[in-house]
């Protein structure tokens, strides 16, 4: 870096920010601090973009006026940080500039303090470069100066005041839990800390804050809540992270309705935080349902849902006993080409599906039957209509829903590529869902045993109690999901409080009664000590702020967020630690270093 001589700050305070003049402003005296975010040096005059969080203001240096700022403003470049006073002055007509909030005005500087410099940023502070996303991470706290990425921050930050402000109001108390803990229930691998002083033993970084939240309500506190970091060693995808942000809360006493009540009213205040218009009432759907109509758990209620229509080709070759046929129906596709309904049909026959693509000739062959099927879904002419239905034989052998999750995620897939203009998935418009009522338990076929489909601490329906053991397949549970736009956003469920109850449900999930213990006995014994009834959810954060910025990825609202491989680029973690600290620890390890 050439050398440059820096001021200090002093007792220099700034008077605005690079966001705040306007043209009543005009003729007052004004200190900005920020960085040059553009510089153009017209000779005697230097203009300056002067950058901080909240907007840019046009900084004058003319040599006519002011020798000395203008001298020292020819050492400036970009990101360079600076202090300026000067007077606010009105930009002549053809000056204005209506990019920017200040646009009307500029501020004539007559002192500069230069406060630090910079070397050359990696890339320029813009939104529309390109810039690879392993630089980006490598020098996040230039990116983060980018626009999109502050406006991302800024959101988030609004969005967890709305929470606290929409929880606070409705009587919860922020509670912390503890990072150094024990294995938490919810079925990703453990990040494992080791303990110093006892040797050979390890702490868990929760899962999520789970039992803890339980034995708040155990406490009796009754309204817990806390905005917390979770940590899950995990396959990484667009929106999963090793460590993330739940909103997570817990209630005694309650139903399921009075879950919903609390978080409605929160979405409404962090949708508007963040400047998205909702619906007032989130819908409900069951799990049944939700399958049956979008073949997946997590609808996307921005595409129409699709329809069984075996009854009305039943005794034809297209549909088989026992076989749902769906008709998948997708607005806005228009003409598709021969190559287009191809890739359509490898889609599905991938995923086990055969797809009749040709409507034309459907409606030739089975006339009456392909008019109820337009009646059924509503399909217009400019829409794509198919059937699709299981290309191998029945044999009883397939799982209920299979057909129906290709169908699913052929209804996607179809959406995604081929709707006209992408209207049918604009990322303004946001569906919000609730699905309920989903099975208690899930088979593990490999394992060749039950596992809990939300978390062993989940309810089951009062009246699929004595189902347990006897018919695990058809026990519903008391959890619930929140689903935005096809996105999982929380997850939740009313609790069990006996500890009868409990040692019921983990015998069906086949832990003994002494595994049980091992791993929760003190969840189990603070059960024996009086337990209210209790249930709650939790939200995540990191896929709430993505959504409403309109982000693709989790990674876009995190501020220092980990690459697919959990690598951390800029501090160059996870790395290799000296051996001291090994022997310290009681640890050998048996891979090269
Ligand atoms: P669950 O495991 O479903 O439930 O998690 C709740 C929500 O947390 C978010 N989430 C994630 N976000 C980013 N990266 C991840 N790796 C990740 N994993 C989960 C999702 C998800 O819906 N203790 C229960 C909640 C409860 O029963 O109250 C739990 O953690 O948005």
């Amino acid at each position: 870096m050439a050398e440059v001589k820096l001021d200090f700050l002093g007792d220099l305070r700034r008077t605005h920010t690079c966001g705040e003049l306007r043209a009543n402003d005009t003729a007052n005296a004004s200190v900005l601090m920020g960085w040059v975010h553009r510089r153009r040096d017209l000779g005697g005059v230097i203009f300056i973009h002067l950058r901080d969080r909240y907007g840019i203001t046009q900084l004058v240096f003319d040599e006519s006026k002011n020798p000395a700022a203008h001298k020292r403003a020819q050492e400036l470049s970009t990101e360079f940080v600076i202090a300026a006073e000067g007077v606010v002055e009105l930009r002549s007509a053809d000056t204005v500039n209506p990019a920017i909030a200040t646009g009307d005005v500029e501020v004539a500087v007559s002192k500069l303090w230069i406060l630090n410099e910079s070397r050359t940023p990696p890339f320029p502070m813009e939104d529309n470069v390109d810039v690879k996303e392993d630089i980006r991470l490598k020098y996040r706290y230039v990116d983060l100066r980018r626009p999109h990425m502050q406006r991302n921050i800024i959101m988030r930050s609004n969005i967890s005041f709305a929470v606290r402000q929409a929880l606070y109001t409705q009587g919860f108390l922020e509670i912390e839990t503890p990072f150094l803990t024990r294995s938490t229930p919810e079925g990703a691998r453990d990040y494992l800390v080791p303990s110093r002083v006892q040797p050979g033993n390890f702490y868990a970084l929760p899962q999520s804050p789970q039992i803890f939240k339980q034995l708040l309500m155990v406490s009796g506190y009754e309204r817990y809540f806390q905005i917390v970091r979770c940590f899950r060693d995990e396959d990484l995808r667009a929106d999963r992270q090793p460590e993330f942000t739940q909103i997570d809360l817990e209630m005694s006493f309650p139903q399921e309705d009075q879950i919903f009540e609390v978080i409605e009213p929160l979405i409404w205040n962090v949708c508007e935080a963040a400047g998205a218009r909702v619906e007032r009432k989130i819908p409900r759907m069951s799990y049944e349902q939700a399958m049956r109509s979008y073949g997946s758990d997590k609808p996307d209620l921005r595409i129409p849902p699709f329809h069984c229509v075996e009854d009305l080709f039943a005794g034809t070759n297209l549909a088989a006993e026992g076989l749902p046929l769906v008709a998948v129906h997708v607005p806005n596709v228009g003409q598709l080409s021969r190559k287009e309904r191809d890739e359509i049909k490898a889609f599905g026959q991938e995923r086990g599906l055969r797809v009749f693509d040709d409507i034309k000739r459907l409606e030739r062959d089975y006339p009456e039957a392909i008019a109820k099927v337009r009646e059924r879904t509503g399909a217009e002419h400019n829409d794509l209509l198919m059937l699709a239905t299981w290309a191998g034989e029945p044999k009883g052998a397939l799982p209920d829903h299979t057909v129906l999750q290709a169908c699913g995620q052929l209804r996607l897939y179809i959406a995604q590529r081929y709707n006209e203009r992408h209207e049918l998935l604009d990322p303004e418009v946001f569906k919000f869902l609730w699905v309920v009522d989903f099975p208690m338990f899930e088979w593990d076929a490999d394992e060749r045993r039950w596992n809990a489909a939300h978390h062993p601490f989940t309810s089951v329906h009062d009246e699929d109690l004595d189902k347990l053991t006897a018919d695990p397949a058809h026990c519903r549970a008391k959890s619930y999901d929140l689903v935005l736009n096809g996105v999982e956003l929380g997850s939740g469920s009313i609790r069990i409080h006996r500890r009868d109850v409990q040692t019921k449900v983990f015998a069906a999930l086949g832990f003994s009664e002494e595994e049980a213990r091992r791993r929760f006995g003190f969840l189990l014994e603070a059960l024996e000590y009086g337990a209210p009834p209790h249930g709650g959810i939790a939200l995540g954060l990191d896929r709430l702020v993505m959504l409403l910025a309109g982000e693709q990825s989790i990674r876009d609202v995190i501020p220092f967020p980990k690459t697919a491989k959990g690598t951390d680029l800029m501090c160059e973690a996870p790395s290799t630690v000296p051996d001291r600290q090994l022997r310290e620890l009681g640890i050998k390890l048996s891979v090269p270093q």
